[in-house]
């Protein structure tokens, strides 16, 4: 009896000790549908769609085009991105409105006479490649949605017009990105208040951006590609030395692309196509680690991460050779999808040793080589699935403000390797199959996925976060297949990134210090990870007659809400 008191007395301890350590985050539940997005009242207007009769798409239309009012730093009409979707009833489409390259555009427009990169590609009106969002989300809206057009855009009219209270984040935010912004007389207008800054709370108004998604709900998407905006755009441009011209914007067209798809464990995955790198990567890493017993010591062991930084090394290698724009180069898809090549790759990972990134090359023979984004998913009362991922690329993009028209521009261009061989903004190393040309697309890492569990979605996930973002997701997925994590626990566990170059395994600051010193004593060149260089993953999981919603808590906000 003594014992067994002693031992009570004991677990209440441990207990003591260790509950604040597992006080993990809930998913929001619900049983019909659900929007989880990174602003709250982007959120709002998705659920408030679906409450009113719309479906997933419709949901989706409405929360990116609330997303460019209330989420400027990402959410956007003047850049581009990718929606996935799965129908109910078995039929997928990726609707493509990644950015393009203005016809003028030419292989070195970014190198000086010396051939070193300038800061062109990043900041600037050079900066941006031909936006496709409007494009894309009519397109959704035409084919597969039900709602009237100006009924989805109606939320975003209001949110500019009436304003909305400044988060602190967004407050931060502002100050944070005052040395870009403030380079563009608009800009600073407009998000910094002139240099006074906007307060925490302090309504945000935005007449001009108003007025531009007015006419965007009642002439669609002809305003912004031929109409008064596509005008207004095309004459700023020629006046500040951008090279988008009335004739690019006319002749911007988003596209449907056939899905990736494949299968892990027993799920079926969708994701997305180049020029997606993503995808591919998804499935071609899933399928290194799948027989290499890298879950036996369980989630967040060295031996975990050291086979999927092995897995990220190989396929990093891959893209910077093979992917680009499907339009342009020949992506040998099924080549570096093949089970006996993904076993080749395999076989190279050492169980105990990391291989160093020099030893890794792009892995093809010849004869078979044929800083800001958003992400939020959406499942209706039907069992639609809708993943989008959308950007400026950096934070607040180019940072120039269309003035007269109130929205912000990409920086897109950077994703195109400027100079084949050398690194971009995010580092990585991209080659021929990713250089400039007119009306080209650059290759991309956001990763819209659906995972299918018995035909039904089981997961609908996808994050901001340049090449982090296809790294991030499938530890995401690896957390909820094969280590049981609900979607919550799912995105919060510690994350590791690794890109084949530069020779770093990045370990964010939650990952125990005893795994890097492993890791480390492996051969990896560990660094903690830069904390804004995090995907945040955004994530519905269905599982047991209920949705889980989730936000990733490195990120500055956001909600999952449902009914
Ligand atoms: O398409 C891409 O891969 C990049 N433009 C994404 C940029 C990004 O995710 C930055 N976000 N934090």
């Amino acid at each position: 009896m003594k014992t067994h008191f002693v031992r009570f007395l004991a677990v209440l301890l441990i207990s003591a000790l260790i509950v604040p350590a597992l006080d993990a985050r809930e998913p929001i539940y619900a049983r019909k549908a659900m929007v989880v997005a990174e602003q709250d009242l982007a959120t709002e207007v998705g659920v408030s769609v679906l409450r009113s009769g719309g479906n997933a798409v419709d949901a989706a239309v409405a929360v990116g085009l609330a997303l460019a009012v209330t989420h400027p730093y990402a959410g956007n009409i003047g850049g581009g991105g990718f929606m996935l979707i799965r129908m109910a009833d078995g039929r997928t489409t990726f609707i493509d409105f990644r950015e393009k390259a203005p016809a003028a555009a030419t292989h070195d427009m970014y190198l000086n006479a010396n051939g070193v990169p300038t800061g062109d590609s990043v900041v600037g009106w050079r900066s941006a490649g031909v936006p496709g969002t409007v494009r894309g989300l009519a397109l959704a809206n035409k084919k597969y949605g039900r709602e009237a057009w100006p009924e989805l855009v109606k939320p975003a009219v209001a949110l500019a017009t009436n304003g909305f209270p400044v988060s602190k984040w967004q407050m931060d935010s502002w100050r944070r990105s005052s040395p870009l912004l403030s380079q563009f007389p608009e800009s600073k207008r407009t998000f910094l208040k002139g240099g006074a800054y906007y307060d925490w709370q302090e309504i945000f108004k935005q007449p001009e951006l108003a007025r531009t998604l007015d006419r965007i709900a009642h002439l669609g998407a002809a305003d912004f590609y031929d109409g008064e905006t596509a005008h207004i755009l095309a004459a700023e441009m020629a006046k500040n030395g951008g090279l988008i011209t009335l004739a690019d914007l006319q002749n911007y067209q988003a596209v449907e692309r056939t899905p990736l798809e494949g299968d892990y464990q027993g799920y079926h995955i969708i994701s997305s196509p180049p020029p997606s790198s993503g995808g591919l990567g998804l499935l071609q890493m899933l399928a290194m680690l799948n027989g290499t017993g890298y879950d036996k010591s369980g989630a967040g062991s060295a031996l975990s991460y050291h086979y999927m930084a092995e897995a990220m090394r190989r396929y990093f290698a891959d893209r910077s050779k093979y992917l680009g724009d499907p339009d342009f180069v020949n992506i040998p898809i099924s080549a570096l999808l093949a089970p006996a090549y993904v076993d080749s790759r395999r076989a190279t990972i050492r169980p105990d040793r990391a291989t160093p990134a020099e030893q890794i090359a792009p892995g093809l023979t010849a004869a078979n080589e044929g800083t800001n984004t958003t992400h939020y998913s959406i499942v209706d009362q039907e069992g639609n699935a809708v993943a989008v991922t959308y950007t400026l690329n950096n934070g607040y993009g180019s940072g120039v403000t269309v003035p007269g028209a109130g929205f912000l521009l990409n920086d897109e261009m950077d994703d195109f390797a400027a100079k084949p061989g050398g690194p971009n903004m995010f580092g990585l190393v991209q080659g021929e199959s990713n250089a400039i040309a007119p009306g080209k697309r650059p290759l991309s890492s956001m990763t819209p996925t659906i995972i299918l569990k018995d035909g039904k979605p089981f997961l609908v996930l996808g994050a901001p976060g340049g090449p982090v973002i296809i790294t991030s997701m499938l530890q995401v997925i690896l957390n909820v297949i094969d280590f049981g994590m609900n979607a919550q626990d799912a995105i919060d566990f510690p994350r590791i990134h690794d890109q084949w170059k530069p020779d770093r395994l990045d370990t964010e600051s939650t990952v125990s210090p005893d795994t890097v010193a492993q890791l480390r004593h492996m051969g990896y060149q560990t660094q903690t990870a830069d904390p804004n260089e995090k995907a945040r993953v955004e994530v519905i999981l269905i599982s047991a007659g209920w949705l889980q919603g989730a936000v990733d808590g490195r990120g500055g906000g956001g909600k999952a809400e449902g009914y």
